[in-house]
This record gives C-alpha cells, structure tokens and sequence, in this order.
C-alpha cells in the first residue's frame, strides 16, 4: 500500500499541468516587474514638475541627462528625443540618405530599426542573420552595391553584433555605420561600448529598455555635422540657434529646421536620469542570473541557450532561447511553449512584433503607403532562411535583476525540466508510435 502511495506520488508530481498535473509555479504574476519605480524616481519627477515641465533648449535635466551619456560613452554629443523610432529617423536625416541610396540592415530586427527610412526614399536593403539572431557580415557584404551609402546594425536582445568585421566592411567601402543599441544599453564588444563603433547611433529609452524614461530615445555622434542636422531634424528654433554656428552653413533654417519637432518630456528625461544611477547594480545582478539561467537551461533536450562570442559583454535585455523540436520528437514549439505557460511560466514569450521585416506588409508593398517606392521593394516570405527560422524557434525570457528574484528564476528552471523531461520520455513512444496529436 505505502509503494503503491509512493508511486502515486511520483505520477503526481511528473504529470504535466497542462494534462491535469500539479503547477510548478503558484506565485502569484507579474513574475517580472520594469522599470523599477521608487522614491527616489518619485522624487526626482516631483523635483522636475516644480522645476520646468517643457524645455526649449539644452538645459535643465536635458543638458544633464545628454552630457551624462556623451561623458559614459566618451562621444561628443548626445541629443535626446521623443523616442527611439525618431533618434534612429535622426540619425538617417543626418546621413543625408534620400531617393536612389541604398541602406543595408538586419532582416531581423524590431522594424523601427529601418522603418523611419520610408520618409527618405532610401531603399532598405535587408541582409540574413548569424545563428546569435544578428546581422551576418557575411550577408552585407552580398548586398553592397554602387547605390549602398550605410548600413544600419541593431545589437539584437543585448548582444552585440560582430563589430570588427562590420567596421572592416562598412570603412572599406567607405559606408556611413549606423548603430541601433535599444536593446544593448552600456554592452561591449572587446571592451568596448556599443554605440561608439559607427558614425551615428541611437537608442530607445521606451518603458521596456535597459534605461528607460518610460518613453524616450537619444542619438549620439562624434560630428558636429550630424549633429547640427539632428538638431534641425526634430529640436527647432532656440535650440537650433544656441548650438548651430553662425558661420555654418544651416542656422538660416534654425527657426523651423525641417518642421518637426520631437523632443523629449522634461519628465521622461528625469525618470531615465534617475533609472541611469542603478544601471550598474542592474547589469551586475542580470549577469548573475543570465549565468544560472544559461547553466540550468543548457543540457536540457529541445533548448539551445543565446549563442554570445567570447569577444561580447552583452547587458542581458532579455534571454533569448532557441527550440529544437527535434530533440524532443518533433513536438512543435506551440505545444512546448503552452506546457511551460501552464506550468505557470507566465514570463515566457514568442515575441511577435520584432520578426522578419520581409514578413512585415510595409516590406512587401510601401508604395500603398509611400509613393516613392511604386515597384522597388517586393520582400517575401521565404527570403531570409536564417532570420524566419531563428523567429520561428524564439522563446524568450526577462533577465531578471534582483536577488529576491532566484526563487522565481529557480521555479522557472524547475518548469523547463519537468516539461524537458515529460517530452523526453513521450518523445521514445512518439518514436515507436508515430506523431504527436
Ligand atoms: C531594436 C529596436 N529599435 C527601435 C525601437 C523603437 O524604439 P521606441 O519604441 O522608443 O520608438 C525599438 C523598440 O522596441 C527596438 O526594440
């Protein structure tokens, strides 16, 4: 009777919940909280509101928060704006790409990575992605032509991207490097920072990212040039009149610069300010747990771990996983992903909104959208093996970034290999029977 007890026990405690069985995780959600707000964010806005709610130029909490990244990234300017998606559009302004220019970026990528260049009539040239989700060097290198003026990199989910070469290509064809590091705020590739290696880079500064200000962006670069054209681009009047020179040859359109105007709120700016003071503990602890994760999750059946060079000190914006279906029978990702859901992995996610821009319609057919695109991009399906296979296997997990937080991150593994295992054991009868239903 006490064997027959025991083995109750056992059955128990192995049956999937999504079958009936009992949940690994009963914590109550969200199992993952960002950005971290405090008194001490609270002060800052509060300090902010009292202080000046709208700022024409660069002073205030705007002076201090772009000298701050200028300084940490040792670059000459820095330029704040609304959000990511108008830094990256700055930075394809100041390049001074238009009608006939060829831009070449990541096929996989969040879209606001390129998207911005429908404003310009330059057409985005897209290249496959390495197994690490980044932009093949290999691939660029395939797509240069005599129209290629850049090419634009996104350091995709905190992992750079192979710089060298992307340097060696881009300055050996004399092409502008533009930098999109929303997702790899302060990581490095051989030591040293995303966003210093191009002529240009940009940055979200929206609620997710690793410095956030709720919403936000900022552009950075070492030339006066760009800058003044950034400026232009989205900060008219005072600003352009304090800091474009006189004897340069643009302050005749400080008034209106080129019409819009895209600056940050005055409050956002403070959060991130506030947000950049714990940036070092924040990335010291989300090592910490990228490490166990990458420990407890790489002998399991059906996961590859994010695949990082040696060269790279990513910053952990999220851990991205791969399936592998293959090891476990053939079960599709949809099944796994809804075992692990039920077993209470509420966090996990299959990003669907950064994925292949040659799934995206605005690929496929802007001339609906932007006349001056009328027969020049069709992108399809099927164009990019390496980019639609990698977004077909993404599971994708927060990197946690406190302490408190290796409970949760030990409940999650405990998931990962109860549903591994369960597959495992069902994958030999799989075998012996034919497929999964
Ligand atoms: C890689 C990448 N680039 C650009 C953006 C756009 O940033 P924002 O949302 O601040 O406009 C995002 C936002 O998610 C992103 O992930």
């Amino acid at each position: 009777m006490f064997k027959l007890y025991k083995l109750w026990g056992v059955f128990k405690v192995n049956e999937l919940a999504i079958n009936g069985g009992e949940k690994t995780i009963n914590v109550p959600g969200p199992h993952f909280v960002w950005a971290e707000i405090t008194e001490k964010t609270e002060k800052a806005v509060l300090k902010q509101l009292h202080e000046s709610i709208s700022i024409y130029d660069k002073s205030g909490i705007i002076e201090k928060l772009e000298n701050r990244f200028s300084k940490y990234h040792k670059l000459k300017h820095s330029v704040l704006f609304n959000s990511g998606t108008s830094a990256i559009h700055a930075m394809f302004i100041a390049a001074g790409l238009g009608k006939g220019d060829e831009i070449i970026c990541p096929a996989y990528t969040f879209h606001a990575t390129i998207s911005p260049i429908f404003f310009t009539g330059a057409v985005p040239v897209l290249a496959d992605c390495l197994d690490s989700g980044n932009i093949n060097p290999e691939e660029i290198k395939k797509k240069i032509t005599s129209k290629t003026k850049a090419i634009i990199v996104t350091h995709m989910w905190g992992n750079p991207c192979e710089m060298n070469e992307i340097c060696k290509i881009a300055k050996g064809n004399n092409l502008l490097l533009l930098e999109d590091c929303s997702h790899a705020h302060f990581a490095k590739f051989e030591g040293k920072l995303v966003g210093t290696f191009g002529d240009m880079s940009a940055y979200s500064l929206q609620g997710q990212k690793t410095l956030t200000g709720g919403e936000g962006g900022i552009f950075m670069t070492n030339l006066d040039k760009f800058y003044y054209k950034s400026l232009l681009f989205g900060h008219y009047n005072k600003r352009c009149k304090t800091e474009i020179p006189k004897n340069y040859s643009l302050p005749k359109f400080s008034v209106t610069g080129m019409g819009l105007k895209l600056r940050i709120h005055p409050l956002a700016a403070a959060i991130a300010n506030e947000q950049f003071d714990k940036m070092k503990d924040v990335i010291k602890n989300r090592k910490i747990i990228a490490e166990k994760l990458i420990n407890g999750l790489k002998n399991l059946p059906g996961i590859k771990i994010p695949k990082i060079s040696k060269k790279s000190n990513p910053t952990w914006y999220a851990f991205m996983m791969q399936y592998n279906s293959s090891e476990l029978g053939g079960l599709p990702i949809e099944k796994f992903y809804e075992a692990l859901i039920a077993e209470g992995c509420i966090e996990l996610d299959r990003p669907g909104s950064t994925r292949p821009l040659n799934l995206h319609e605005l690929f496929q057919n802007p001339s609906d959208l932007f006349s001056n695109y009328s027969g020049k991009l069709n992108y399809k399906k099927g164009d990019f093996p390496n980019a639609e296979k990698f977004h077909s296997n993404s599971l994708k997990l927060p990197v946690w970034h406190k302490k408190e937080d290796l409970k949760l991150v030990n409940l999650y593994l405990k998931a990962f290999k109860k549903v591994t295992n369960y597959y495992s054991q069902k994958c030999k009868e799989v075998l012996r029977n034919g497929k999964y239903e």
